[in-house]
């Protein structure tokens, strides 16, 4: 789950660069890969969660690549998954990975615009809400339209980030260290504009929604060197997509510094570091509908 970079109206309204949809699915597979352990232990906590009633009926709210629908249904094997996005690419490439991995037969998957009126989807055990619900123009109303679709007793995992993930040491940057948290410092402002939901408090929301939290978990990711291959890849395709959102307001020798780390061919390019991190923190509410 790595986000920032949708295809939001918000976005279409200010003027920000659109995101292709393929570019995008690549990173979020890219994120799911990486950060596997993560994602292995919030669905172990979520198992722990309902081990005296697994979900059945599991339903995956801004679905993205399936990353969440995927992990659930290897740990419910009972399960079944429905899969909500608004974007078709989204979903042809969630169908295309299920079908890999043989589990074609137990996802549904269902475009629809979550601002818009919600499709029925029948009472749902458990509902999977990753970096999605701080899209939504009405945040609570979608916690809200969550707690109808669960049935009593049900989970919801509600999973948002507080900050983006970190790849580089703190002395890149030509002739003045600290690229990276300039490059952050500028898309924390771009995002107050224009995502100002991303790193809301979301346990008092729930609660307003009528949830009982039943526990609330932040995950700091630290991952140190050597680092497998698809890191690389995963430094590179998040930094480009950050590129097209700070690029007008980074230095021109803070751009020219970017420009050759995510550049495939050059030799300081993050493919070929050996020294990138993975920094990143996120935070999983898990919420029952009393
Ligand atoms: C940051 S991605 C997260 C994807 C996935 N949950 C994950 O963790 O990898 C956010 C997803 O929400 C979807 N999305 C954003 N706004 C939406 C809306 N209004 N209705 C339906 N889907 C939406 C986007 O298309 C995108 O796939």
């Amino acid at each position: 789950m790595t986000d920032h970079h949708h295809e939001h109206d918000h976005e279409h309204q200010h003027g920000s660069a659109g995101a292709d949809d393929s570019s995008w699915g690549e990173l979020l597979d890219l994120d799911a890969e990486v950060l596997h352990g993560y994602l292995s232990e919030v669905t172990s906590q979520l198992a722990q969660l309902t081990r005296n009633d697994p979900p059945r009926r599991i339903l995956d709210l801004g679905s993205g690549t399936g990353t969440g629908t995927l992990a659930l249904l290897q740990r419910f094997e009972g399960a079944e998954s429905i899969a909500v996005d608004r974007s078709p690419d989204l979903l042809e490439h969630l169908r295309n990975k299920a079908r890999t991995r043989g589990a074609e037969d137990r996802v549904r998957t269902v475009q629809a615009d979550l601002d818009d009126a919600w499709p029925d989807f029948g009472p749902v055990d458990l509902v999977w809400a990753s970096a999605s619900v701080h899209h939504l123009t009405d945040p609570d109303r979608g916690l809200r339209e969550i707690f109808e679709r669960l049935r009593p007793g049900g989970l919801l995992a509600l999973i948002e980030m507080a900050g983006f993930p970190r790849f580089l040491p703190d002395d890149v940057g030509r002739g003045r260290p600290g690229l990276e948290a300039r490059c952050h410092a500028v898309q924390a402002q771009e995002h107050a504009e224009r995502m100002p939901e991303l790193g809301s408090d979301w346990g008092p929301r729930l609660s307003r929604a009528g949830f009982a939290i039943a526990a609330e978990r932040p995950f700091a990711i630290d991952l140190r060197p050597p680092l497998p291959e698809p890191t690389g890849r995963y430094a590179q395709a998040f930094l480009r997509r950050m590129r097209s959102h700070v690029a007008d307001r980074l230095s021109p020798d803070d751009l020219a510094t970017l420009d050759h780390l995510i550049d495939s061919d050059g030799p300081d390019g993050v493919l070929r570091r050996g020294d990138l991190t993975v920094r990143a923190e996120r935070t999983l509410w898990a919420a029952r509908r009393p």
